[in-house]
């Protein structure tokens, strides 16, 4: 389904919602033919496929000052959510990207659907999720602050791949990515060699990368983009998932 909004000059603002299917099992998307996560697990595979993958526990607690995560895409906001339950002494600037925003709706379903994590943002990001939203402009960008968790919420909402053929120039070097859109073999427009180009640019030196696609493509485009790559052990039926340096 696509929404029409009207923005403040009247004209006509296409945003290319999010087509979601909730079944037993997985909570998937008819526009990718491909599973957001299976119900089960969710926050394991989160946790050890990006946390882990990106050394975050360790990372937030050394790091005093500042740590930017960059995330493709953003999805219901698990993997922001799941960030925010790790102790930190710094504070996070999340950078995310996402084509297909999910309405209030759908958001609130999926959260009804699976069980999550305790974390101090959950409720207010639910709060707050509608403003966000890229109802009078799309692609737009949004940033919204939540001080008491000393947490900067970037929000990209456009088509990633179309930013990278033009050049990303980001706010800030990102010191973890988050590679989590949809499977190379669903979405290859996506996973292009300029993309991994575009994030090695806006990569701190020694910032990471963790994805949990083995997929040659994936190998390949992010050793030609300059990082040095290294597959981990992969939770529950993936037998590997992948982690980058610069
Ligand atoms: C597996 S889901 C991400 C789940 C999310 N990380 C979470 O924690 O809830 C993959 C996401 O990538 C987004 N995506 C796919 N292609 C994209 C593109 N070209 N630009 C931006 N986002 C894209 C999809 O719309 C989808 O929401």
């Amino acid at each position: 389904m696509q929404t029409t909004n009207k923005d403040s000059k009247n004209s006509q603002v296409v945003v290319p919602w999010a087509k979601i299917v909730f079944g037993p099992d997985h909570i998937s998307s008819t526009r990718y033919d491909d599973i957001y996560f299976s119900n089960q697990g969710r926050f394991d595979e989160g946790m050890h496929v990006f946390m882990s993958g990106n050394d975050l526990p360790r990372r937030f607690l050394e790091e005093s000052n500042h740590f930017v995560i960059g995330e493709i895409g953003l999805g219901m906001g698990l993997n922001f959510l799941l960030a925010t339950t790790l102790p930190r002494s710094c504070k996070l600037t999340y950078i995310a990207y996402e084509k297909h925003p999910l309405t209030i709706s759908d958001l609130l379903q999926v959260y009804k659907q699976i069980e999550l994590p305790a974390s101090p943002l959950r409720e207010r990001f639910l709060e707050e999720y509608p403003k966000l939203l890229p109802t009078d402009h799309y692609p737009t960008t949004v940033t919204h602050t939540f001080p008491a968790e000393n947490i900067e919420l970037i929000l990209y909402w456009g088509d990633l791949a179309l930013e990278a053929a033009k050049g990303l120039e980001l706010p800030y070097l990102v010191n973890a990515w988050f590679l989590d859109g949809h499977s190379p073999k669903k979405n290859p427009e996506l996973w292009s060699y300029p993309l991994f180009a575009n994030l090695f640019k806006n990569t701190a030196n020694g910032g990471t990368a963790a994805t949990y696609s083995v997929a040659r493509m994936v190998r390949q485009n992010l050793l030609d983009a300059g990082f040095s790559i290294r597959k981990i052990p992969g939770v529950g039926n993936k037998k590997n998932s992948l982690a980058a340096i610069k």
